[in-house]
């Protein structure tokens, strides 16, 4: 479409967005590499999972080491492959106000909010398992308890399943949107599938792709809200972000 331009950070979500589809990943993870070197860009990823979950696919999929990555819904970011300690700035920035276990106790009195296992409930991180029925009542329930309470906290709904509730300030995009005030980035990408990538096109990034596969609660946001920045790929996980990424010239 438009002509070859630079790319300063691309950033990814994993699950059914970089991975699902071992062929095209191998091509992009290719042309990554090429351009971290002739380019300088940042590679980051974006994901819901802990780092230890994390850790897991990135060697099932052998995953190239991302500049940062931004875990647990954008709640904890890791720098330079250095998967030690989460960033203690952004922690900061994050953690002012945030009542976990009031929180945990408010959602005891929604049935319907089945906890998640033990190694996805994070410092700055709750979640649980809803289903799709079930959310259309209790999301906006809970979200007039968590106001009452004075609470002030970010509820996000995924692929029909997951609702993670996240410190206000704190989602994949105000992550993102701190690492490029951190690192003075321009020209950036962001990919992704489902609700919890939502707030990666809300930001000031130039550019997004969504997935072929994404899910509905994506595709109802980018009905409403996409502008020519955005790109809804015709083909699923990588080989859709390479399709985007062909569309706006970057490739
Ligand atoms: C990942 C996390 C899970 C979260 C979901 C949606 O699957 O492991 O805890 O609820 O992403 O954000
Ligand atoms: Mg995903």
């Amino acid at each position: 479409m438009t002509k070859s331009q630079t790319l300063s950070v691309f950033v990814t979500d994993l699950d059914n967005t970089l991975v699902g589809d071992p062929g095209a990943l191998r091509e992009l993870n290719s042309w990554l590499e090429d351009v971290r070197v002739s380019q300088g860009t940042k590679i980051v990823y974006a994901t819901g999972r802990s780092l230890a979950a994390y850790g897991s696919l990135a060697i099932s999929e052998n995953l190239l080491t991302p500049d940062a990555l931004i875990a647990s819904v954008g709640t904890e970011i890791y720098l330079d492959g250095d998967t030690n300690t989460p960033w203690s700035l952004w922690e900061d920035q994050i953690g002012e106000g945030w009542q976990r276990s009031k929180i945990q106790k408010i959602a005891t009195q929604f049935a319907d909010l089945q906890p998640q296992p033990s190694a996805e409930q994070r410092p700055y991180k709750v979640s649980y398992y809803l289903t799709e029925a079930a959310a259309i009542e209790t999301i906006p329930r809970l979200r007039q308890v968590l106001r009452q309470q004075s609470l002030a906290a970010e509820i996000i709904y995924s692929g029909h399943r997951d609702l993670d509730i996240l410190p206000k300030a704190s989602n994949k995009g105000a992550a993102v949107q701190f690492l490029q005030q951190q690192w003075s980035l321009t020209n950036g990408v962001a990919c992704g599938d489902s609700g919890n990538d939502i707030s990666l096109f809300s930001y000031d990034l130039p550019y997004g792709i969504l997935v072929g596969n994404a899910q509905p609660e994506l595709l109802l946001w980018y009905e409403l809200n996409a502008t020519e920045r955005h790109y809804l790929a015709h083909a699923h996980c990588a080989r859709g972000i390479i399709e985007g990424l062909q569309h706006f010239g970057f490739m």
